[in-house]
C-alpha cells in the first residue's frame, strides 16, 4: 500500500493532517533563516490560493523573500486562461534552471491551473525537469505533505487531480493587506463558454456552505478586516449546490449584517442569471459596494451564441441599463474578448455599440486565445492576428475617452477611501480605492493605511484619479 493511500484510511479530516504535517516539517525547518517566493499569474482565485500557500510555509518556518534569488523554496502558482500566461511562466522556469544549477537545494513547486492540462504536465517532464514538486488546484492543500514525500525521495512528485473531493475548511492563510481579504464563497465553473478553459481546470461549480463563509468572515473582521471580496467564476449562480438552495442575494443579505464589516465586493457575475433581486440587495444594503463587474465579451448576438454566453446583445444592453437606471451611482466595468472566430466587422461593431451605449467605467480587453480542448479552439474561421489586433486597437480608441470622460466626471466630487499603501510610483502619495472602485492618490500620512478617509477629486486621470483630503 503506498503512502498515500495508509495515510488517507488513517485520517478522514484533511486539514487536520495536513497541519500535523505541518508541525512535522517545522521542526527541520523553522529558526533555520530559510525563505520562500510565490508568484501568482492570473485571476484573484489564484491570489487567494496563494495566500494559502504563504500561511502553510510560513508555518513550516519559511520566511518571505523578495526575489527568486534569495529564495529557498520557489512556487509559481500558474494560470492558462490565455496562452500568453502560460509563455511567462515557462520564460521564468528557464531562468529557474541556471538558480537550481548554482544551489543544489534549491526546492521548485508549480501549481494551478495550468498543471491541470496533460500537455503541460509533458512539457514540465521532458523540458523542466529541475522542477521538483508539481500540484494542481484541487489539491493545493495538500502542499506540506507533496514537500514531505519530495524530501524523502528527492524525485519529482507530481499530485493532479482530475477533479475535486472535498472543499477543505479552515487553511492557515498570509493576507496581503491587514484591513481587506477575499473569501471564496465557491469554486469551479459550470457554464462552458466555448473559449474558456476555466470549467476544464477548476472543476463543476461547488458552493461553500453560508456558515463557513460567515464564520470565515467574521474571524476576519475581528482580526482587523474592513472590506471582504466575495469570489466566485460566477457569483450570481451561488447556492445552487447547497441543500438549502441559498441564494446569493440571500448570502449578501446576510454577510451585510456583520458588525464591524464596512464594505462588501464580489466577483464576477454573470449576466445570464443576474436577478432583479440581486440588482435590490446591492441597492439597499449599505455595505455593499455599488460597483459591479458584468462583463458582455461579444456584442453580437451570433457571436454571444457562438461562445454559449445565454443572453443576446439586446438582453445585455437591457440589463446593464436597468442596473444604471436602478442604481444611478453605480460603477460599471466589463470583459470583452476581440476576434472570437466568427467575428466579421459588423459583429465587432455590435460590441463597439454596447461600450458606446453603456459607457462603461473600466474594461479588461483581450485578444481572444485559442486554448486546447476548448471547443472555439476547432471552430471554423479563426480571426486573423492582424485583423483581431486592428479591431482591438479600434475598441480602446472608442473606450479610453469614454473611461477618461467618466472620470472627469469625478472632478470636485467628496468621496469616501480606504487607503491602501504608498503609491508605487509616486512615492510622497498614498492610495486606496472608492466604493465604485476608482483608484485614488493623494497626498497624506502613513498611519493613515488601513483606514477610511474623506478625499476631494481634483485631478481626475484615464486609470486613475488625484484627491486631497478633505
Ligand atoms: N468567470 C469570469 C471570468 C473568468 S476569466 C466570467 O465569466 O466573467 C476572465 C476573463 O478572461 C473572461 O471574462 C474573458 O473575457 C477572458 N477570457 C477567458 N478565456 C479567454 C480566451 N480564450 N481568450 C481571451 N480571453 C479570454
Ligand atoms: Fe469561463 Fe465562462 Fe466560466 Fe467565466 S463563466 S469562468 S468565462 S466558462
Ligand atoms: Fe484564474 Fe487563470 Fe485559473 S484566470 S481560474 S488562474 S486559468
Amino acid at each position: 500500500m503506498s503512502k498515500r493511500e495508509s495515510l488517507e484510511e488513517v485520517s478522514v479530516d484533511e486539514t487536520v493532517r495536513q497541519q500535523e504535517i505541518i508541525k512535522q516539517l517545522s521542526l527541520i525547518f523553522k529558526g533555520k533563516g530559510l525563505k520562500y517566493f510565490i508568484q501568482t499569474f492570473g485571476c484573484q482565485m489564484n491570489a487567494h490560493d496563494s495566500e494559502k500557500l504563504e500561511g502553510m510555509l510560513k508555518q513550516i518556518g519559511y520566511e518571505k523573500a523578495d526575489k527568486e534569488k534569495e529564495a529557498d523554496f520557489i512556487i509559481y502558482n500558474t494560470c492558462c486562461v490565455r496562452e500568453n500566461a502560460e509563455q511567462k511562466v515557462y520564460g521564468k522556469l528557464g531562468y529557474l534552471k541556471t538558480l537550481k544549477e548554482k544551489n543544489k537545494n534549491l526546492i521548485i513547486a508549480i501549481c494551478g491551473c495550468m498543471m491541470q492540462q496533460e500537455s503541460v504536465l509533458k512539457t514540465i517532464k521532458t523540458k523542466y525537469n529541475h522542477v521538483d514538486i508539481i500540484f494542481g488546484t484541487f489539491n493545493l492543500y495538500k502542499m506540506p505533505e507533496l514537500f514531505q514525500t519530495y524530501l524523502e525521495t528527492r524525485e519529482m512528485i507530481i499530485d493532479i487531480w482530475k477533479e475535486h473531493k472535498d472543499i477543505v475548511e479552515d487553511l492557515p492563510s498570509i493576507r496581503k493587506y491587514k484591513f481587506k481579504a477575499s473569501v471564496n464563497i465557491m469554486y469551479g465553473c459550470n457554464n462552458f463558454c466555448t473559449y474558456c478553459i476555466v470549467p476544464y481546470v477548476r472543476g463543476r461549480e461547488r458552493s461553500r456552505e453560508v456558515d463557513d463563509i460567515l464564520n470565515e468572515i467574521k474571524d476576519l473582521v475581528n482580526d482587523g478586516v474592513k472590506e471582504v471580496m466575495l469570489l466566485g467564476q460566477n457569483v450570481n449562480s451561488y447556492g445552487k449546490t447547497l441543500k438549502d438552495k441559498t441564494t446569493f442575494s440571500e448570502l449578501l443579505r446576510k454577510v451585510n449584517e456583520i458588525e464591524g464589516l464596512k464594505r462588501i465586493r464580489f466577483m464576477t457575475s454573470h449576466p445570464k442569471d443576474l436577478s432583479d433581486e440581486l440588482i435590490k440587495t446591492i441597492k439597499e444594503c449599505d455595505k455593499v459596494c455599488k460597483s459591479l463587474h458584468l462583463p458582455f465579451q461579444a456584442g453580437s448576438t451570433k457571436i454571444l451564441e457562438k461562445m454559449n454566453r445565454k443572453y443576446s446583445k439586446e438582453q445585455y444592453l437591457e440589463l446593464a441599463t436597468k442596473i444604471q437606471k436602478e442604481i444611478p451611482d453605480i460603477t460599471l466595468t466589463t470583459d470583452i474578448i476581440v476576434g472570437f472566430p466568427g467575428e466579421t466587422e459588423q459583429d465587432f461593431e455590435d460590441t463597439l455599440d454596447i461600450v458606446r451605449k453603456i459607457r462603461f467605467n473600466g474594461a479588461f480587453t483581450f485578444l481572444y486565445s485559442k486554448r486546447t480542448g476548448t471547443p472555439a479552439a476547432t471552430m471554423e474561421e479563426q480571426v486573423d492576428e492582424k485583423i483581431a489586433t486592428k479591431r482591438f486597437n479600434k475598441l480602446q480608441e472608442v473606450l479610453i475617452p469614454i473611461i477618461t470622460e467618466k472620470n472627469k466626471a469625478m472632478l470636485g466630487k467628496k468621496v469616501e477611501i480606504l487607503v491602501e499603501g504608498r503609491s508605487k510610483n509616486h512615492k510622497e502619495f498614498l492610495t486606496g480605492r472608492t466604493e465604485g472602485g476608482h483608484l485614488v492618490h493623494f497626498k497624506g500620512d502613513s498611519s493613515l493605511v488601513g483606514e477610511f478617509v474623506n478625499v476631494e477629486i481634483i485631478e481626475p486621470k484615464t486609470f486613475y484619479l488625484i484627491g486631497k483630503i478633505c
